[in-house]
């Protein structure tokens, strides 16, 4: 189902303060964790976004009694080892982190499962997942010998490697990592460059043992999980959207509380504060097993910036809504080392470049990114989503700026990661 919204902002302003909702990437382990544990996990700030409920509705069709209540969930498990062996097919939908991870945990249960999801997950690539895994001992069928969804998993006793990652991605990093739970041996996984560590800090916050030391990552096979509390802080790429619009749109000014400042995600903060961005952070407790910040951001005059490297993996998922940011800079920002963007929920280079062209935008595509000439006025026009939420914010952000109004074509996808994305947005827009 698709929904077509017709978005005339003309002469916005956005002012006031918000709370971004709970970080997808920590929700989905925070259920995760809590299945895998034995007892009563419960989990505030939990974000309702489809991703996250897919992985919900996976864990309890292996009879995980899991409860949602607003934004806080309990998960009751029997722990990992006296999981149901499902009789339905576990539906991942959109969701790359669930359908990776899920084929770690799973290589190491004593169960059977079949997994799938919709049809952008049936074009994403699993070998980088399967691959480590099968070296691992683990026994997974599937379309092209394990690249693609459906994919059988027959859990099994998996042995521990020692892994170099051939792509910097932390769903491979964690699907390697939860498959070693039940390893025998340590596992080590080697990064070239590193990424988002929420898997680490996860599984000492659930009480194993984890050593990281200069992107590598050791862990001993057998540990169990203790089930725990977990607080969930907002998501900084969510945040993202609005981080940018404060900072493009005219006479604006957002605060933004509770946002999730990790190192291993943050790289939008060093990219705005290169490009001069007026942003304030004011770190609530840097201690926290993921610290948090309060971000105050202020229209400013922009400078193009070089994007490339170790920072893209802190930024991956950003590069969208940095590509409409950078239209707005003076000069060529250049963003390069980012193939990877060829493999989310769509080709997000072509994605990003084809509907910002629509718009007037100076941009070009490369191998491995994209080139942006700014600043350059946006006008209106008719933009397809590609049935991925951060593309249709991304288009939505644009439409705050652009000379005439803007027509998204299947805004529902947004509802994946930030299903209060239009309510926050009009908050902030009556508050001018
Ligand atoms: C995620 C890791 C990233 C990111 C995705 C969520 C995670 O993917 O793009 O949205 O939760 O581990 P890769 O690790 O494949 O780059």
């Amino acid at each position: 189902m698709s929904s077509t919204t017709n978005l005339d902002y003309k002469n916005a302003s956005l002012k006031g303060t918000i709370t971004v909702p709970g970080d997808k990437s920590i929700s989905h382990r925070s259920v995760m964790f809590g299945s895998i544990a034995q007892g009563k996990t419960t989990v505030s700030g939990f974000l309702l976004g489809e991703d996250c409920l897919s992985t919900i509705d996976c864990f309890r069709k292996l009879g995980v009694d899991i409860h949602v209540e607003g934004t806080n969930v309990t998960i009751l498990s029997p722990g990992m080892d006296n999981w149901e062996e499902p009789k339905e097919v576990l539906y991942t939908g959109n969701s790359g982190t669930t359908t990776r991870l899920m084929l770690g945990i799973l290589s190491g249960s004593n169960i059977h499962t079949v997994m799938t999801g919709d049809a952008s997950i049936g074009k994403r690539p699993m070998r980088r997942v399967t691959d480590p895994l099968r070296l691992m001992g683990a026994k997974i069928a599937g379309r092209e010998n394990g690249q693609f969804t459906p994919l059988a998993i027959k859990g099994t006793k998996v042995k521990a490697i020692d892994y170099t990652m051939p792509v910097a991605s932390a769903q491979v990093k964690s699907a390697i990592l939860l498959a070693g739970l039940r390893a025998e041996g340590t596992t080590i996984v080697r990064e070239k460059e590193v990424s988002r560590d929420h898997t680490e800090r996860m599984l000492q916050q659930f009480g194993a043992k984890v050593e990281v030391k200069s992107g590598v990552v050791s862990f001993e096979g057998g540990q169990l999980l203790q089930a725990t509390h977990v607080n969930v802080p907002g998501d900084i790429s969510s945040a993202a959207f609005f981080l940018v619009a404060g900072a493009i749109v005219p006479e604006s000014s957002i605060v933004m509380k509770n946002v999730g400042v990790n190192p291993t995600r943050a790289g939008i903060i060093e990219v705005l504060e290169k490009m001069g961005a007026d942003l304030l952070i004011e770190v609530d407790d840097a201690n926290a097993a993921e610290p948090t910040a309060s971000l105050t951001i202020q229209t400013s005059k922009l400078k193009a910036t070089t994007i490339e490297g170790d920072i893209i993996p802190r930024l991956i998922d950003e590069i969208p809504i940095i590509a409409l940011l950078a239209t707005q800079a003076e000069g060529t920002t250049i963003i390069r080392d980012a193939e990877e963007l060829k493999v989310k929920e769509t080709d997000r280079i072509t994605a990003v470049v084809t509907e910002l062209q629509k718009l007037g935008a100076n941009i070009e595509a490369t191998e491995d990114g994209m080139i942006i000439h700014g600043s350059t006025k946006l006008h209106g026009g008719n933009l397809q989503s590609y049935g991925d939420h951060r593309i249709g914010m991304m288009s939505a952000i644009a439409a705050l700026i652009s000379s005439s109004p803007i027509e998204i074509d299947d805004t529902d996808c947004i509802a994946v990661s930030y299903p209060t994305f239009f309510d926050d947005l009009k908050k902030l827009m009556k508050n001018s």
